[in-house]
C-alpha cells in the first residue's frame, strides 16, 4: 500500500489520485507568473493546517517577508503565526546565501533534517539552486545526493522549476528524470487575462490523471477545476506557453 501526503489544493487532489506519493519528490514546472511558488505556499499551509504536518520552506527567490504577504494575499492568514510556532521552517535567500561557501548553508540544513520533525519540503527554485554548482555533472551529483537524504528523512517534497513549456515539444531536461513526479503549470494569454492549466505528466509508483485540467489562482489560492479541459495541445491559437 503507497502512502499518499494531500497537497489540501481544491481539485488537485482528485486529478492525483489522492495525493503525492510519500517521501518522494516531485518537479512544478512552469513559466514565470504559473504559479509555482503559490503552489508551494499552499502544499507548506495545508500541511500544517489540515494535516498537522511540519514543513520547510526552501526560498532563494524572496525572503521570508516577501513570503508572508504572498501567502496572506491568497488568505493564508496564520502564515506568520506557524512560521512564529516552528510549524513551519523558512530558509529565505537571505539566510541561505549568508555562508560565503554554499555548502555550509547546506550543512546547517541537512542537520535540521535530521531531526526527523518535518514532513514537507519545498525548494523554490531548483533553477537558482543549481547555479551554485559549477558544473552540470556537480549539479546533478549533488540533486541525487540531496533527493537521497529528503527521502532517508521521510520528506515529501516539491521542487519548482523554470521551465517553459511548449507542448508537445516539452523541453525535458535531467531534472525531469530524476524526480519521482512531474507537474506542469501553463498559461495561455487570452483577450481577457490568462487561462492557467495543470498537467500531472508523471507520478512514479502511482496511477495518475494525465489530461490537462483549468486552475485558477484567486484571493484563495489554487483551485484546480475537474472538468478535463477541452483544451487542445496541437491547437495553433491556443498553446500553452
Ligand atoms: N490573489 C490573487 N488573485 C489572482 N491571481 C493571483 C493572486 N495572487 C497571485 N496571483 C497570480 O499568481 C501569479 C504569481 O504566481 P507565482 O508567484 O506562484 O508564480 P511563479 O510561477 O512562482 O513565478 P516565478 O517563476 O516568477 O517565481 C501572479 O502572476 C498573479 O497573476
Ligand atoms: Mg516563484
Amino acid at each position: 500500500m503507497i502512502e499518499l501526503t494531500e497537497t489540501g489544493i481544491d481539485g488537485l487532489d482528485e486529478i492525483l489520485n489522492g495525493g503525492i506519493v510519500n517521501n518522494s519528490t516531485t518537479l512544478v514546472s512552469g513559466n514565470p507568473g504559473a504559479g509555482k511558488s503559490i503552489l508551494g505556499l499552499q502544499y507548506i499551509y495545508n500541511g500544517v493546517e489540515q494535516f498537522g504536518e511540519k514543513g520547510i520552506f526552501l526560498s532563494f527567490e524572496e525572503n521570508a517577508e516577501d513570503l508572508r504577504q504572498a501567502a496572506e494575499s491568497i488568505g493564508l492568514d496564520n502564515w506568520a503565526e506557524y512560521v512564529e510556532n516552528g510549524d513551519i521552517t523558512i530558509y529565505d535567500k537571505q539566510v541561505l546565501l549568508r555562508e560565503n561557501d554554499f555548502s555550509s548553508s547546506l550543512e546547517l540544513l541537512l542537520g535540521e533534517l535530521d531531526d526527523d520533525n518535518y514532513e514537507r519540503l519545498v525548494l523554490d527554485s531548483l533553477t537558482m539552486f543549481k547555479l551554485f554548482f559549477e558544473t552540470e555533472r556537480e549539479q546533478r551529483t549533488y540533486l541525487l545526493k540531496f533527493t537521497d537524504i529528503l527521502a532517508e528523512n521521510n520528506l515529501t517534497t516539491l521542487m519548482t522549476n523554470e521551465q517553459g513549456t511548449v507542448f508537445p515539444e516539452t523541453d525535458i531536461s535531467l531534472e525531469n528524470f530524476l524526480t519521482d513526479g512531474n507537474i506542469y503549470l501553463l498559461q495561455t494569454p487570452t483577450d481577457s487575462g490568462v487561462n492557467r492549466y495543470v498537467w500531472v505528466a508523471k507520478m512514479r509508483k502511482k496511477n495518475i490523471d494525465t489530461d490537462i485540467f483549468p486552475m485558477e489562482i484567486s484571493d484563495g489560492g489554487i483551485t484546480v477545476h475537474q472538468n478535463a479541459s477541452a483544451f487542445s495541445m496541437m491547437s495553433e491559437d491556443e498553446s500553452p506557453i
